[in-house]
């Protein structure tokens, strides 16, 4: 197995998920090697992190912005789902847009494993008292019933970084 040494890993999630601190914590461990660009309805980061050269794009949750990530596709390594794992009301509204994604054929088949794409789900925010137990994200995902991509469910809190790594770290050894 020849790991790659670039990848393009998409990050995204509903509005106010933690998309943007995923993504300031992952780049503060580690090695930035550029400089955020605004731009409007996404940003790109790219920085070295579980021996990898990741360039992030972090996808703005509005729904307004949605229809952009589907450009993003088809050259895309990896994904990392971001969920607030607090939102309960739009838990339904997350297994949708999870499903939606994996779903579209550009995520169907990745290049070098006859599976999709894979993702990387954090329950972010489980740091809360309002945060839904990750057994129950699990179920309201409905993740049990994918079958059509490496999926891979990560407790975290992205102020502080637990599960960051844990849950890249499996993104890692899945993009060969
Ligand atoms: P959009 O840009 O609207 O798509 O939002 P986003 O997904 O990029 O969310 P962002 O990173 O801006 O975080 C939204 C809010 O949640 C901010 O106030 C964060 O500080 C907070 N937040 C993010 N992650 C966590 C977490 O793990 N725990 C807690 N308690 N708060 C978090």
């Amino acid at each position: 197995k020849i790991k790659k040494k670039q990848a393009n890993v998409l990050i995204v999630g509903l509005d106010n998920s933690g998309k943007s601190t995923v993504v300031q914590h992952l780049q503060s461990r580690g090695k930035r090697s550029e400089v955020t660009v605004p731009t409007i309805g996404f940003n790109v980061e790219k920085f070295q992190n579980a021996g990898l050269t990741l360039t992030a794009f972090d996808m703005s949750g509005q729904s307004k912005y949605r229809p952009l990530w589907e450009r993003y596709y088809n050259d895309c390594h990896g994904v990392i789902f971001v969920i607030d794992s607090s939102d309960t009301m739009r838990m339904a509204v997350a297994c949708n847009e999870l499903q939606l994604m994996i779903q579209h054929p550009e995520m169907v088949k990745n290049r070098s494993t006859t599976l999709g794409v894979p993702i990387l789900i954090l329950a972010n925010k489980s740091d809360l008292d309002s945060a839904i137990p990750i057994g129950q994200v699990r179920a309201e995902l409905r993740l049990d019933d994918i079958e059509t991509h490496p999926i891979h469910l990560e407790a975290s809190n992205a102020l502080t970084g637990v599960g960051l790594h844990a849950g890249l770290q499996w993104l890692s050894e899945q993009i060969i």
